[in-house]
């Protein structure tokens, strides 16, 4: 049994089931607990995943001279900073130690108030907390957890609050009997204080999921648990063990950055951002190496990068008050 069992089984047996939401939001990020705030690291080979942040050099570098073009497009503008939203390990500090670079992490670093430049955030959105919908008689019901004979277990809540109703309606208006959907307010939310902020200049956002259109495809919704380098379906075991992730709804993240005054945005799978910044110089720059066998090692990196990952994440661009 996991610490974080023990704890959230506490708090269900006290007051009853608990909205799906702060369960995720406990699993993650319990201060001591959660898993993303655990003494040991699940990134990398010996954890339970790894993201492209750390296929360092390329991945950086490639990054770095997005950054860089979209700086030159914007006239070299001197005041540019890159903060980076969720910047995990800190593995992108080495290549973006040329721009102001500002990371933010769950209680450390900050955005800054007023700023130009560039937003960067790799898998971000789909490690925020969602709410889960169950589409049920014509309305959409809040997904809880309760406890019972020792597991977690789904119980169907009451119809979900009016925002999230108002979410779901738009993006499903005609669900299936069953259909469960999650809805991620907090990524909405972040790219408003993000636009509150960025006076000028472009969010690159990386991530796994999908468009309003392609919704259809996952009836079951889209959560899923990461343990050494496996993806669960049961994302109520071991809270605090593994990760949970929710695809981001890239549809409804376009829609917010149009109303709140994005001018430009691009949605295309991350393998066509990688070719337009390195065919350039056929990647010569991301692949620079002092040794053979250290240019064999970029080399693999940057297969992996096109190949495995560039397949199937995504990048969403969008610029305020910035030229196409
Ligand atoms: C899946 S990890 C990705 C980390 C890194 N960007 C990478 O690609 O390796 C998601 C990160 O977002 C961070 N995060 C989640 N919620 C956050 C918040 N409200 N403020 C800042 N960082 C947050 C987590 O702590 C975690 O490090």
């Amino acid at each position: 049994m996991t610490p974080l069992t023990a704890v959230l089984a506490a708090e269900i047996s006290a007051g009853g089931p608990i909205p799906f939401r702060r369960f995720m939001e406990t699993a993650l990020y319990h201060p001591g607990h959660g898993y993303y705030r655990r003494a040991s690291d699940p990134f990398g080979k010996d954890g339970d995943f790894f993201t492209a942040e750390q296929l360092q050099p390329v991945f950086g570098r490639l990054m770095a001279a997005l950054a860089g073009s979209l700086r030159d497009k914007m006239g070299g503008a001197p005041e540019f900073s890159l903060v980076e939203l969720g910047a995990g390990r800190m593995e992108m500090a080495p290549a973006f130690s040329a721009f102001n670079y500002i990371p933010v992490e769950k209680e450390r670093g900050e955005m800054p108030e007023r700023f130009t430049g560039v937003v960067f955030a790799n898998e971000f959105f789909d490690a925020l907390p969602v709410d889960l919908l169950a589409a049920r008689g014509g309305t959409w019901r809040e997904m809880l957890v309760g406890w019972r004979e020792d597991r977690f277990h789904w119980v169907e809540g009451d119809e979900a609050a009016p925002r999230q109703l108002e979410y779901a309606r738009r993006y499903l208006p005609a669900p299936e009997e069953g259909t469960l959907l999650e809805v991620n307010l907090d990524a909405l939310e972040w790219l408003e204080r993000v636009a509150s902020r960025l006076e000028r200049g472009w969010v690159i956002a990386i991530d796994y999921g999908y468009t309003a259109r392609e919704l259809i495809r996952f009836p079951e919704g889209t959560l899923m648990s990461y343990r050494r380098h496996t993806a669960l379906e049961d994302v109520l075991s071991e809270p605090g063990g593994r990760d949970i992730t929710a695809h981001v709804n890239f549809t409804a993240l376009m829609d917010r950055a149009m109303e709140l005054g994005f001018a430009h945005t691009r949605l295309e799978r991350l393998v066509q951002t990688l070719m337009t910044v390195g065919e350039k110089d056929q990647f010569a720059s991301a692949l620079a190496a002092g040794s053979d066998a250290e240019r064999t090692r970029l080399t693999l990196q940057l297969k992996t990068l096109l190949f495995g990952m560039g397949e199937t994440f995504r990048t969403l661009l969008l610029g305020k008050n910035v030229r196409q």
